[in-house]
């Protein structure tokens, strides 16, 4: 597929403003903007803690699956992936054939500051020592977030706009 024909995936950890980055994104670039969770959400009719509580991870790993794999094949989008999509290889390798994968860098003391103020629900992170888990589970990811990203954008200290415009500058270079 060539570059031109490809969208804009945004991968990072939860609390890395990637739906934040992504609406700010499509806007300027007058692209549909796509949040993968919300559209999982859409299809399985209930939120996505309730998928979880029902489904477990697996289910909810399946589904993401496939939004993902219909979403990429419905034409250039800004997609917002939620924060686990690299976990699994086959999202990666789709992810890299059909976009631009955009890695939204963030440090844990600043994931952690967004995740406590942004009020989201997030099964992962649910209970007590929720930011012993995120700590274990970014350490975990670290090397799968940049093994599947094309591009590497440090978020800690920029703007959600600031970022969109970094983005969007380095994306003309792959058209
Ligand atoms: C998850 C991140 C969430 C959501 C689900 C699982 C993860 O999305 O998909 O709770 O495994 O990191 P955000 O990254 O948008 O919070």
């Amino acid at each position: 597929m060539g570059a031109e024909m490809k969208s804009i995936a945004l991968i990072g950890f939860m609390g890395s403003g990637k739906s934040t980055v992504g609406r700010v994104l499509a806007e300027n670039l007058d692209l549909p903007f796509i949040d993968l969770d919300e559209e999982i959400e859409e299809e399985a009719g209930t939120s996505v803690p309730e998928i979880f509580s029902r489904e477990g991870e697996g289910g909810f790993r399946n589904r993401e699956s496939r939004a993902l794999k219909r979403v990429l094949e419905e034409g250039q989008a800004v997609v917002a992936c939620g924060g686990g999509v690299v976990t699994v290889e086959e999202n990666v390798r789709e992810l890299r054939e059909r976009s631009v994968v955009f890695l939204l860098a963030v440090s844990l003391d600043e994931a952690l500051r967004r995740i406590r103020d942004d009020g989201a629900a997030r099964p992962l992170l649910a209970g007590p020592e929720w930011e012993e888990k995120a700590r274990r589970l970014l350490e975990d990811r670290r090397e799968s977030y940049l093994g599947a990203a094309h591009e590497v954008i440090e978020t800690d200290k920029a703007s959600p706009e600031e970022i969109a415009e970094e983005i969007a500058r380095r994306w003309r270079r792959y058209a």
